[in-house]
């Protein structure tokens, strides 16, 4: 049993977006810890994460957070103890083509969200997940702290940036006052893992080359990223949730959960670490001019979350490529995606308790 967690066990706790990349493993780890998971998502049809895990007993809802109403009835039907907002439309490149459905997703989706949790009148915990992109980016060579600017160019980041202006309003207008409610906004930046296989993603461009043995195209070899794992990221968002339960001070702020600050490696360093791990994998880079702007440079200063939630990433980059490679490698492999990530769950459980982590952060 993970000691660290077992204050979700058997709590009712809905995540939107359970079904993405980082709510599906949100989900695994948290139905194995016994929690009684409740989903909310738009339907995807085919193959993806969530839907090859097969989890037991997680009830999915499907439908857009855009519907203010459905949302309502259901934050007061489940009346959840804990909610972990992460739908959204979450890439780059997809916001320009889809900027309105970007902005009235993320931010109205977000306040939609927000009025859910208004009509609860139990206790509730909320972890609110935006994102390393809300900052106004200046491409400085120093993380962006949780008071910096909020800002952002492109629709995503705009989106991003607006979902925690309504937030800090909702909080000091509405939510502040109830006492039964706590909330707090996650910010992480550029996550892998396995099991990710959306558009326009460098791990599952490459997971996706590999398998057809074609070299990826590489668009920025250069561009830093503050890459992290899934599982630390995710490990974060509970962690968090768990800090609000007992430390009120913490209600209504916002963390930044990114990897140490000499952690930050480019496109480039990834795919040398892939082609160590995938035999006959390859790469090509991509001279076409972009059509759209995405930031070069972008760092996380998480020493709030190392200092008062004792967060920090249990995996040095080179082992989250590793544990990452191994994922689809095993995936390919045998086609046994609930084993395989549940492998990968064994695995990081492994360092956490290497690394002595497992009981440290347990605040
Ligand atoms: N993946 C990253 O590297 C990264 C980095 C920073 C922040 N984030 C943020 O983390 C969260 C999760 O990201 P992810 O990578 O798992 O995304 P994803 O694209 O894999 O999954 C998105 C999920 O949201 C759901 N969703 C999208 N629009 C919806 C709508 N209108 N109504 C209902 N459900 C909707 C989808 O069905 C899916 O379950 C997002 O808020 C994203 O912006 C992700």
């Amino acid at each position: 049993m993970d000691k660290q967690f077992k204050l979700f066990k058997n709590k009712k706790i809905l995540i939107t977006g359970h079904t993405g990349f980082k709510g599906s493993w949100l989900t695994l780890w948290l139905s194995n810890i016994g929690a009684k998971v409740y989903g909310i998502s738009l339907r995807t049809k085919g193959f993806n994460h969530f839907n090859s895990l097969r989890i037991k007993g997680v009830k999915s809802n499907y439908f857009d957070i855009k519907d203010q109403n459905k949302l309502k009835k259901v934050f007061k039907k489940i009346k959840p103890d804990f909610v972990f907002h992460l739908a959204a439309q979450a890439l780059v490149k997809h916001s320009y083509k889809n900027s309105t459905e970007t902005f009235l997703s993320n931010s109205i989706g977000t306040l939609n969200v927000l009025e859910g949790l208004k009509t609860l009148r139990n206790n509730c915990i909320a972890v609110i997940i935006t994102s390393d992109k809300v900052y106004k980016n200046f491409e400085v060579k120093r993380g962006y702290k949780e008071d910096d600017i909020i800002g952002g160019q492109d629709p995503y980041s705009a989106s991003k940036g607006c979902a925690e202006l309504i937030i800090e309003s909702y909080f000091s207008s509405f939510l502040q006052k109830n006492k039964n409610l706590r909330i707090a906004t996650a910010r992480a930046g550029n996550v892998i893992g396995g099991g990710d296989w959306s558009q326009d993603r460098l791990i599952p461009d490459c997971a996706k080359s590999w398998k057809n043995k074609k070299p990826v195209m590489l668009r920025n070899p250069n561009s830093t990223r503050p890459w992290q794992n899934v599982l630390d990221v995710v490990r974060g968002y509970m962690i968090l949730a768990k800090a609000l339960k007992t430390k009120s001070k913490l209600n209504g702020k916002p963390f930044n959960f990114g990897p140490q600050s000499k952690e930050n490696y480019s496109v480039i360093d990834v795919i040398k670490l892939l082609k160590k791990n995938w035999k006959n994998f390859n790469f090509k880079i991509q001279n076409s001019k972009k059509n759209y702007r995405e930031a070069n440079l972008l760092k996380l200063n998480s020493s709030k979350a190392n200092k008062v939630l004792k967060w920090k990433c249990a995996l040095k980059f080179n082992q989250s490529v590793e544990l990452t490679a191994k994922w689809y490698k095993n995936y390919l492999y045998s086609k046994n995606v609930k084993k395989t990530s549940l492998d990968t769950l064994k695995d990081y459980y492994y360092y956490l308790k290497k690394k002595n982590i497992f009981y440290k952060s347990d605040i």
